[in-house]
């Protein structure tokens, strides 16, 4: 395409997307889906790359921040990544056991080293450090080729930039299972529900969908986790053994998982997977198995590689937390923002030692797709203790009288229009006094994460609405013992305690209050990001959206939320009669005794994992200053791209230079 072509479209798109930004944004009344929306965006950011001279700082692209990828490099691995071959039961483990006996030629009684560790259950990444520098990251792929997602994988908290040994080997490859806990993985895909978009199956794929994403400013907001547990090519340093590989790694910084165990012989195999079986159901994190590998590297080598496994190593497996029951009812249930969500209750049935009875469908979409109706018979899937779910139907089981779940015409709880928002998977009751969105607004308000008022629990709340005592959660503040009482089962001190807990939550943080408003989208992270950006209520109410968008991590869709929430009189005149009634948000304070206490800190160059502001605030929230020139009193220089003569200055008066994933290192150790 010539200039002057590529000129005319880029305008045509820019007046396109504004105008649909107005349709979204303004008017509420959205022409096209998200999808379609984010193809003509990434267009347009396509023809930008392309003819660099004709963005304008008024382009709808400037408002998103640094550029996500358009696709990941593949990189080769120097050393393939191979997978493992599995043993269901002891018998095949036994037989592991003695294959490797034979191979290396020893009696059937000798007792060989293993290493047992558990089978993390994420994805598969390889991590290059040269000279003890990160410099390349990427995932498995098929074994031979991977995707390079480096920036993805900096933004791991665990994963150090810089290995922490004094000699560091001049080629290091790490190998380990990027993986979700649970809880992170459980809160993940409500807001993924809340938002209407489609919620992870299970943990693996919520940490593989987190870590293959194009935007690493996506992936820094998933709690991903790391566990090594290979070498790959190394030189500079040699092992002996996995014992010795895994003893070492950790002292350079590099997460091993605590529970791993050398054992002797098959017996010692034996023992370690019964424990494991016990100990999966109260891990965080997600195990399928666990592996047994040769210890020594000199037997390793000696017994050498299948075409797709090693023969020194297995992952024996659990059996899946599966079980078979029937669906007797499938009930629409409406949350605190409205969404309706089909809910399966099961005839009850024990997986792996649980009994379960109910089991989330997520949505008519998921629901349809695996065209799941009351009265089949499903296989349902237990994930630690993340709600069950309904893993498929067993279509051939059908009597021919199974009933799908149609979309309720009208909310179940109150009767209100319900509408699907294109694009978005959820079903959304538009009630704005729906008694189910109110209880859930209120349990949410007074739960553990948000005003944390202790022991007003869900039946409390219940108690509350029907004696009509409360219809917000402002009337929460205004209630006397006298109402308490009327509780059935209700004691003087229980009414005094409950009384207390509620004053007590008047002077919870800001960030809390913020979050436990319940506006859209609007979680307990960015309820954070908004309190130290606002200061105050006051301030955050009066807000523009250009000013939200100021905000990294701030998109569109969340930035109008939090607008149309604050132009709502009714939430306003809530938070007012809260404040009446003695709610005080407190602003959290600078640390006294932070780790940056007395430091002064510069930043210079162009800065790309955080602004200035963020900068400044950080330190100051760590005790430290922030200055704008070098001198002698200076105690770190953060330098960013091209950095010029502050860093020049900052080398000549000796004044220790840090990298900004240096620096966000340091507010992590
Ligand atoms: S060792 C040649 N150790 O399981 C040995 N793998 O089924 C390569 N996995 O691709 C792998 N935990 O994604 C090893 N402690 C562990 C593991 C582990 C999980 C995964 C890994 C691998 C797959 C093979």
């Amino acid at each position: 395409m010539d200039k002057q072509a590529a000129e005319r479209r880029i305008q045509e798109l820019r007046t396109g997307i504004n105008h649909h930004n107005y349709l979204y944004y303004v008017e509420d009344r959205p022409e096209i889906t998200d999808a379609e929306y984010d193809l003509l965006l990434r267009e347009l950011q396509q023809m930008e790359t392309e003819f660099p001279e004709l963005i304008t700082a008024d382009s709808p692209t400037q408002r998103v921040g640094a550029r996500p990828l358009e696709k990941f490099s593949q990189v080769t691995h120097r050393i393939p990544m191979l997978s493992l071959e599995n043993a269901f039961n002891e018998e095949e483990m036994r037989d592991f056991d003695e294959r490797v006996k034979r191979f290396l030629g020893l009696a059937a009684g000798h007792e060989i080293e293993y290493v047992c560790e558990p089978k993390m259950d994420g994805l598969a990444v390889e991590i290059v450090y040269e000279n003890g520098e990160l410099t390349v990251g990427t995932t498995r792929g098929d074994g031979y080729v991977g995707e390079d997602v480096t920036q993805n994988l900096r933004t791991v908290k665990s994963i150090p930039l810089r290995l922490a040994a004094p000699k560091p080997p001049m080629l290091f490859e790490v190998r380990g299972e990027v993986y979700l806990g649970l809880s992170p993985f459980q809160k993940l895909n409500a807001e993924r529900e809340e938002a209407g978009d489609p919620p992870f199956a299970n943990p693996r794929n919520a940490a593989a969908g987190s870590l293959r994403q194009l935007d690493s400013r996506i992936t820094a907001r998933r709690p991903l986790s790391i566990f090594c547990y290979a070498a790959g090519a190394v030189e500079g340093h040699a092992f002996a053994s996995q014992s010795d590989l895994l003893a070492t790694i950790p002292r350079w910084g590099l997460p091993v998982n605590p529970l791993i165990r050398k054992v002797s012989g098959i017996g010692g195999v034996l023992d370690y997977y019964r424990e494991m079986t016990e100990k999966r159901e109260s891990l965080p994190y997600e195990i399928d198995g666990v592996v047994v590998k040769v210890d020594s590297f000199l037997l390793q080598r000696e017994l050498g590689e299948k075409s797709r496994s090693p023969r020194w190593a297995i992952a024996w497996k659990f059996p899946p937390r599966q079980a078979v029951t029937v669906v007797e009812d499938i009930v629409p249930q409406v949350g605190r923002t409205g969404v309706i969500t089909p809910v399966a209750h099961l005839r009850p049935v024990e997986v792996s030692g649980v009994m379960v009875s109910r089991a989330t469908l997520h949505n008519w979409e998921e629901m349809e797709k695996k065209d799941i109706r009351k009265g089949d018979t499903v296989v349902v899937e237990r994930a630690g203790d993340v709600i069950p779910a309904v893993v498929k139907v067993l279509a051939e089981k059908r009597q021919g009288d199974e009933k799908p779940l149609p979309i309720p015409e009208s909310c179940p709880e109150c009767g209100s229009e319900v509408v699907k928002i294109p694009g978005e998977v959820a079903v959304r009751c538009l009630g704005l006094s729906c008694p189910a969105q109110i209880r859930e607004t209120i349990i949410h308000f007074a739960s553990r994460h948000a005003m944390d008022i202790d022991g007003m629990g869900d039946k409390y709340i219940e108690q509350l609405l029907k004696l009509g005592l409360v219809k917000n959660v402002a009337d929460l503040y205004y209630l006397k013992k006298d109402d308490f009482m009327r509780f059935e089962r209700m004691g003087d001190k229980l009414a005094e305690n409950l009384l207390n807990a509620i004053a007590n939550s008047k002077e919870r943080e800001l960030s809390r209050f913020i979050f436990a408003l319940g506006i859209r989208h609007v979680g307990e992270h960015t309820a954070k990001l908004l309190a130290s950006a606002f200061g105050s209520m006051e301030n955050l109410e009066r807000t523009s959206v250009d000013e939200l968008l100021s905000i990294r991590e701030v998109g569109p869709q969340v930035a109008q939320s939090i607008r149309t929430f604050f132009h709502n009189r009714d939430n306003i005149q809530v938070i007012e009669r809260m404040f009446e009634a003695g709610v005080r948000p407190t602003v959290e304070e600078k640390k006294v005794g932070g780790r940056f206490t007395g430091k002064t800190f510069v930043f210079t160059g162009a800065l790309t994992r955080f602004t200035r502001d963020d900068a400044k605030r950080m330190v100051e929230n760590e005790g430290g200053h922030a200055a704008g020139s070098v001198s002698k009193k200076t105690d770190f220089v953060v330098a960013g791209a091209e950095a010029g003569s502050k860093l020049e200055k900052a080398r000549a008066l000796g004044v220790t230079v840090l990298t900004e994933d240096e620096f966000l290192a340091m507010l992590e150790e």
